[in-house]
């Protein structure tokens, strides 16, 4: 018979372990069925019931819970240092589930530079239900402080940020919100757990776009929820995921759980790379900007020194020659992809990113525009600007 582990002394076991042996081991054992060690993919949307009509898997239907769903859950929540965690179909799943546990007349802060669609659905979606935001520099805790209001319940951090890989002080921002009342949401799809640890800087919630590093091989849409606690903030979350049905799928987790395994080792090298990158672009005439927060120029570098264990693999650099220059750049290397977003630039998408702030900045003479967000993996590939 399988040993019965209880929950704290998971919790003990799990937080003696090392970053890479949780990377492979939470959330997941060998299958008691059939002793395989990776585990099966759980398809059955119902679960049968015994004959007293109770549920003694735990297990009754796939949108409230799945067993693939739940190893992610675990492995996230122990990866994180949180104490749960809600497995969703996207990133942008995940950030509403975030906007919905709110209530109408709720204020939120979101930084002027996140990911754009992170404040396309706060403008397009939730204004419409009553919810207001301010966009601010999170990287300027006087800025912060001056847009607060009475009604703030939520502070978004997203750090390092996309696409000018700026870096907020979480745990300035942190004291900040207790201050105000406010809770902290912390986007940390950049810098990863390996890199970042916001819940232990004090910050209520991490959200994950687990397309991303967590996945690792493009292959995968997925996002999360960790919660710090399990309050009524996480309820809330937990409770919109399971009634609201944005759930990750089976085969979904799956490959998350897999990609996960990786995770430390890719990370090592996507710093690495994003280094030599950096360390490259910085010293070429032909680039006016590179932003990297390893470099010693970076203004968020001093943060990142404290907050993070390494820099991180994303960077975006900016080219002399304006737009052409920098689509040449892109379609010129062999190891950059471009996306069909990137290569039609939108002018909708170049207004609502950094590129409009460089656009009508006092640099403008410089004609730079934000060229890339790069992947500085061991395939050297590049991905694409999604803003
Ligand atoms: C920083 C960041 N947060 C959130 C998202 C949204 O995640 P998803 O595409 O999984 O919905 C993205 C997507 O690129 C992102 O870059």
């Amino acid at each position: 018979m399988a040993r019965q582990v209880s929950g704290y002394a998971l919790t003990l076991v799990l937080t003696c372990m090392h970053f890479e042996t949780l990377a492979v081991h939470a959330g997941h054992r060998p299958d008691p069925a059939t002793g395989a060690v990776t585990p099966p993919i759980h398809l059955s949307t119902t679960f049968e019931r015994g004959k007293d009509g109770s549920f003694p898997t735990g297990y009754i239907y796939g949108r409230d819970a799945n067993p693939n769903r739940r190893a992610v859950e675990q492995c996230l929540a122990a990866l994180e240092g949180g104490t749960g965690a809600a497995a969703f179909a996207s990133g942008m799943a995940a950030t509403s589930a975030v906007f919905q546990a709110l209530a109408p007349g709720d204020h939120v802060l979101v930084p002027d530079d996140s990911y754009y669609i992170t404040r396309k659905l706060l403008q397009e979606v939730f204004a419409r239900w009553g919810l207001e935001h301010t966009a601010v520099d999170m990287t300027d805790l006087r800025a912060v402080e001056s847009v607060l209001r009475a009604s703030t319940r939520l502070i978004w951090v997203e750090t390092p940020s996309n696409p000018l890989i700026r870096v907020t002080d979480i745990a300035g921002i942190v004291a900040v919100a207790r201050r105000a009342g406010a809770r902290v949401t912390c986007d940390n799809t950049w810098a990863t757990p390996m890199l970042t640890r916001p819940l232990e800087l004090g910050a209520d919630l991490v959200m994950h776009s687990t397309t991303k590093y967590l996945g690792g091989h493009s292959d995968v849409l997925n996002g999360a929820l960790i919660g710090r606690e399990d309050d009524d903030l996480f309820q809330r979350i937990r409770g919109i995921q399971i009634t609201g049905g944005a759930v990750a799928a089976p085969f979904d987790c799956w490959l998350l759980v897999r990609g996960i395994r990786s995770l430390p080792y890719r990370m090592r090298a996507h710093c690495q790379h994003a280094a030599a990158v950096a360390e490259f672009l910085a010293s070429h005439r032909a680039v006016a900007r590179v932003h990297y927060p390893g470099l010693r120029s970076h203004p968020g570098h001093s943060v990142a020194k404290r907050q993070m264990t390494d820099f991180g693999g994303m960077l975006s650099f900016e080219v002399h020659g304006g737009r052409t220059e920098a689509l040449r750049v892109a379609h010129g290397s062999s190891c950059m992809a471009t996306s069909a977003r990137q290569n039609s630039f939108r002018p909708e998408e170049l207004r609502s990113s950094a590129a409009r702030r460089i656009d009508g900045s006092a640099d403008q003479d410089l004609q730079r525009v934000i060229l890339e967000r790069v992947y500085s993996g061991n395939n050297s590939a590049l991905v694409p600007c999604a803003c």
